[in-house]
């Protein structure tokens, strides 16, 4: 039997259970998802010892993402350059792999939900700062975007963040959010605003153009209220939700040999377990 799980402190929350269990069952894989719950001090050990407790490979959640990346004997690009890991295999070898799949997530879901979203170069508007707008700015720049506008609360981090990928990355004041979506093709809300439970995201969408996409990382509520506005004017929009099932690709068939379809009837499963089935 195959085994694979996820790490994080807390882990709780974590969806990827659903998720693969999910798979393993349509694709009737004689296999298994578990929830570790590891503390920050533990991972290294944790790590180290994946094949003595069956394990062929994780997910990793917060806070693990940038630790298992230095943990790990190989990364691939995308984990090089997001600097955090979120998929891990062993290889024949017995070695570490690291990769992390957001940005492929990301745009895979994007790309599926609104085809053509990079049709005519327009700018992006990308919101936040943290792990998750990396891992978009990432995918968006080797998907071909060719400027990204980059707003966040902490200027500092925007700052830095747009340092990271160079010249086609530019910081807009969090002030000026509004104002600066005039000619983006795309919005992307990548901060935890509007989630269930966290602050609204104030935002006015007066000056975005109507044939122009809005794609939103909260996936609960499945509908945020930036989405809602967005469909109400007419834009296309792009829910969080496919992101995560998107992501979660790569793994199951590094672990368990099938390369796994997102289909409507996995969308429901997950969406009901967020009581919006
Ligand atoms: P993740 O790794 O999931 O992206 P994170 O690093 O905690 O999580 O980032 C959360 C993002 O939401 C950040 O961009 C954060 O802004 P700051 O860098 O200023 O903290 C943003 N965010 C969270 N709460 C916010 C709020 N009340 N107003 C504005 N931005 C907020």
């Amino acid at each position: 039997m195959k085994r694979a799980c996820v790490i994080g402190w807390p882990v709780e929350h974590s969806r990827s259970p659903l998720i693969h269990r999910y798979w393993l069952k349509q694709y009737g894989i004689d296999g298994a998802y578990e929830k570790e719950a590891v503390r920050p001090e533990d991972l290294a050990e944790f790590l180290g010892s994946l094949k003595e407790r069956g394990y062929a490979g994780a997910n990793v959640t917060l806070p693990h993402k940038e630790a298992a990346l230095q943990l790990a004997a190989l990364a691939d690009e995308a984990a090089r350059a997001i600097g955090a890991a979120n998929t891990l295999w062993l290889d024949d070898s017995g070695r570490l792999n690291a990769s992390n799949t957001d940005a492929y997530g990301f745009i895979t879901n994007l790309s599926a939900a609104a085809s053509g979203w990079n049709e005519g170069g327009r700018p992006v508007m990308v919101l936040g700062a943290g792990g998750a707008a990396r891992a978009i700015v990432h995918g968006l720049l080797a998907e071909g975007a060719r400027r990204i506008l980059l707003a966040n609360r902490t200027s500092g981090r925007a700052r830095a963040l747009a340092a990271a990928f160079g010249p086609a990355v530019a910081v807009v004041d969090w002030q000026e959010r509004a104002r600066a979506l005039t000619g983006c093709g795309l919005l992307v809300n990548a901060t935890s605003l509007g989630m269930t439970g966290k602050d609204a995201l104030d935002l006015d969408l007066a000056a975005f153009a109507p044939h122009a996409v809005v794609a939103d990382i909260v996936y609960s509520p499945l509908e945020t209220e930036l989405l809602a506005a967005a469909r109400a004017r007419g834009n296309r929009t792009v829910d969080g939700l496919g992101m995560l099932l998107h992501q979660a690709v790569p793994g199951f068939e590094r672990w368990f040999g099938v390369r796994p379809e997102v289909t409507p009837g996995l969308r429901d499963h997950i969406a009901a377990s967020l009581g919006e089935g």
